[in-house]
């Protein structure tokens, strides 16, 4: 019904709108009494509008409150002032406000508006209990209704008398209200809770005033536990000593707490079963001290202590020796005293051995008889041990072994292993290797197996061995190793004496050489292509000599030498580079063959000679046949002669190929060469004759 009448009214106004014309001036808010209220007073929020219109009537239109953007009331009206009212602000209230007029078609809102609501309503706080024990719980409920949640809480426990805070617990509550347990423990008496509420708004944390719930009193479980000691005056070591701790029970409780007696942090007595634990032992001085009884139950525990002081009887015992450290076959005495007790029983012992039952031990020490000595002392039923001491006894070190494991001889850069052994003695065992007399290396062995050095010796050298141990005897020495390294071949290299090019006739001599290697060192001088050597010897030298008599053009050729020795492996000896040596033909024999070949022309002109004189004395009776014969004798000088230059050319053209591409521009320039030269047919191919030469 109301509905109808407003949209009839906003109909009409709309109406009367068409007709008139209107504006809205200015539009804002105020707030009674002022914008910040305390919590719980009445506050109203009023939205002033200003309108002018041409009508008589004011035009009725829409009133829009707002808080934080979300719409809080309505109403139509056609006042200046809208109110809109809330009773008892809460801290929910606060926020940020604003109105907005709505006339028609047009609309006007104002600027946000602060509303603050200053504190928060006192909470209530409620127990579920008047009466508790300890170790029990009590649940606090507190609550602020007229509140909107979260809300923060905070209870403190506080003991009455005291006014002290035991406790004290926070939590932000989704509800209006909250629930918390707290422990009832052993000091707890009369309590009472406190509880303050807060809450966030616009200007931070608001708190209420803190609120007081009602007492609840405690009711003890237990007692504190009570120490009795016995006997109650001063306590003599020997004495019987009791310790008991008690404590009284409610009959609230259905099963007796737990009584624990420790001493430091050493439990020496426990009952579950009864009000009282007892700890029970003779007195000596080593159970005086700080005692503490605990009573637990699950959740309380009680604690009371107490100082047991007991009188010494006698000190301990003390245990001489001779020596910690003996010589085997040396005596070992040990005596077992007490300062100013001389009538006392004792025992001395080794390792829970009794070994004399008197205050004097003495024996010819043996290596077992290494170990831990204590000895104790007894008057009546007190007995004391002395502290314990170690003793050692050193059997001497048997002369060491050195040796080595190299199967065959020692070759340099391989390392060898050597080796010193004691067979006798007590360990730990320091052996010492010594190269040439310097300390090499050191070992501790902790046993009498063989100290294991290793060594890569380059040249022959010395071990020797010294061992050390406890026993007092100086350092003993054992034989001298004597390593002979032989070194492998190294470099090999072949060499000729004089030049290259041997005058044929000549002696050639040849050496082998290495830079390095031990004799005796084997030598071979081999011929490229050919399997054998051709001079082999073994000599104590670091290089070998081979001399061919009366050199000839067959040992023209490539020369090259091995070497090996013990160390080489006798499938890769080392070897030499090749070196190429030439035999040439001495300049008397060229003479000879000169003088020869002169002579074989000069007896085949005379030949010549002889025969055309015949032919003259013939061609007298056949003058036809004369001319002719002339010819082919020319011919056929020449042509020997120009097949004796090439032979020759290529004779030294065909020793050069391969040996040195240099040589054939030498060739050109060989004045065997130089005879042939005017035939013109060496002018000019030498630039693709030296190619081809090259090129393999
Ligand atoms: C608050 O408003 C209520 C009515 O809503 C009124 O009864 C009460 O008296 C007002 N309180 C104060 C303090 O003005
Ligand atoms: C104005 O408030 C009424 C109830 O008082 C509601 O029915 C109506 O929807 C509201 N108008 C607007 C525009 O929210
Ligand atoms: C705590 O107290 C509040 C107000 O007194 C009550 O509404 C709520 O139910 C209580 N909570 C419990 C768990 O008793
Ligand atoms: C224990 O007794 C000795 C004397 O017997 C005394 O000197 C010492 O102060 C005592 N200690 C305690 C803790 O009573
Ligand atoms: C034990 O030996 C010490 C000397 O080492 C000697 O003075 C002493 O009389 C001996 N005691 C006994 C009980 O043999
Ligand atoms: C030593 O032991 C014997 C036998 O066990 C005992 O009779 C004697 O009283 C003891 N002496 C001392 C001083 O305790
Ligand atoms: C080494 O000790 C054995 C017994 O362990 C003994 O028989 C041997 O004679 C000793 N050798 C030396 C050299 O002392
Ligand atoms: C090399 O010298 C050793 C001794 O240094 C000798 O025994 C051996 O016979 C010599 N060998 C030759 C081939 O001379």
């Amino acid at each position: 019904m109301r509905r109808v009448v407003l949209l009839t009214l906003l109909l009409y106004s709309s109406l009367q709108a068409q007709e008139n014309s209107f504006t809205i001036n200015s539009i804002h808010m105020e707030s009674l009494p002022a914008w910040e209220v305390s919590n719980g007073h009445n506050l109203t929020l009023k939205c002033l509008v200003d309108i002018s219109t041409t009508s008589k009537v004011r035009p009725q239109h829409l009133v829009l409150f707002y808080k934080d953007d979300v719409l809080v009331y309505n109403v139509s009206s056609r006042e200046h002032t809208e109110s809109f009212f809330i009773p008892q602000a809460r801290a929910f209230h606060a926020g940020r406000y604003k109105c907005t007029v709505i006339l028609n078609n047009k609309e006007k809102t104002t600027h946000e508006y602060q509303v603050l609501v200053k504190g928060v309503p006192n909470p209530t706080v409620t127990l579920d209990k008047k009466e508790v024990t300890e170790g029990g719980l009590v649940t606090v409920n507190c609550s602020v209704k007229e509140e909107k949640p979260p809300i923060y809480f905070e209870i403190e426990k506080v003991e009455l008398d005291t006014k002290i805070v035991k406790q004290k617990r926070q939590k932000t509550s989704f509800l209006n209200f909250v629930l918390m347990d707290f422990l009832i423990e052993e000091q707890d008496h009369v309590l009472v809770f406190r509880c303050q509420a807060g809450i966030f708004s616009g200007s931070g944390l608001q708190t209420s005033e803190s609120t007081r719930s009602e007492y609840v009193t405690v009711r003890e479980s237990f007692s504190n536990p009570r120490f009795q000691v016995t006997p109650p005056g001063p306590i003599i070591e020997g004495d019987q000593l009791d310790i008991k701790c008690t404590v009284q029970v409610t009959h609230l409780l259905q099963k007796y707490p737990e009584i624990i007696i420790q001493k430091d942090k050493t439990i020496v007595a426990a009952s579950t079963e009864k009000n009282e634990a007892i700890y029970s032992v003779m007195a000596m001085v080593e159970n005086s001290g700080h005692y503490t009884c605990k009573v637990e139950s699950s959740r309380i525990s009680k604690v009371s202590s107490i100082v047991v002081n007991i009188t010494e009887l006698f000190p301990k015992p003390t245990l001489e020796f001779s020596s910690n450290r003996l010589d085997q076959g040396h005596i070992l005495d040990l005596f077992c005293s007490v300062p100013g007790t001389p009538s006392a029983n004792f025992t001395i012992q080794k390792e829970g051995m009794v070994l004399s039952l008197s205050q004097n031990f003495s024996k010819v020490a043996e290596e077992r008889d290494s170990g831990v000595y204590s000895c104790t002392a007894g008057v009546d039923k007190v007995v004391k041990r002395s502290r314990s001491v170690q003793i050692q006894v050193c059997e001497m070190l048997s002369k060491p072994r050195i040796f080595h494991d190299a199967k065959a001889e020692i070759i340099k850069g391989r390392p060898i292993t050597i080796s010193c052994q004691s067979t006798n003695g007590t360990a730990p065992v320091t052996y010492y290797l010594m190269k040439d007399t310097n300390i090499f290396q050191n070992l501790m062995m902790n046993s009498n197996d063989p100290a294991a050095f290793t060594d890569t010796p380059t040249k022959d050298v010395e071990y020797q061995c010294r061992v050390d141990n406890c026993h007092s005897h100086p350092e003993l020495h054992s034989e001298i190793l004597r390593v002979e390294v032989i070194a492998p071949v190294h470099e090999v290299t072949i060499s000729i004496l004089s030049s290259n090019e041997v005058q044929s006739g000549d002696d050639m001599v040849l050496r082998c050489s290495v830079k390095e290697g031990t004799g005796p060192i084997t030598f071979k001088f081999f011929k490229e292509n050919e399997d054998r050597p051709f001079h082999e010897i073994i000599l104590n030298a670091t290089q070998a000599f081979w001399i061919g008599k009366q050199a000839s053009k067959e040992q023209e050729g490539q020369y090259y030498c091995t070497a090996s020795n013990r160390a080489s492996l006798t499938l890769a000896s080392p070897r030499s580079s090749s070196l190429t040596v030439r035999v040439f033909l001495a300049p008397w024999i060229k003479g000879l063959i000169a003088v020869v070949v002169i002579g074989v022309v000069i007896v085949a002109l005379i030949v010549a000679a002889k025969c055309y004189f015949l032919r003259k004395a013939r061609a007298k009776q056949k003058p036809v046949e004369m001319s002719r014969p002339a010819a082919p004798l020319l011919n056929s000088n020449s042509e020997k002669v120009s097949e004796a230059n090439v032979e020759a050319n290529s004779h030294y053209g065909y020793d050069d190929v391969g040996n040195d591409a240099m040589k054939p521009i030498n060739q050109n320039k060989d004045p065997q060469n130089m005879d042939v030269e005017y035939t013109e047919v060496e002018v000019s191919p030498p630039e693709p004759h030296q190619e081809n030469e090259r090129l393999p």
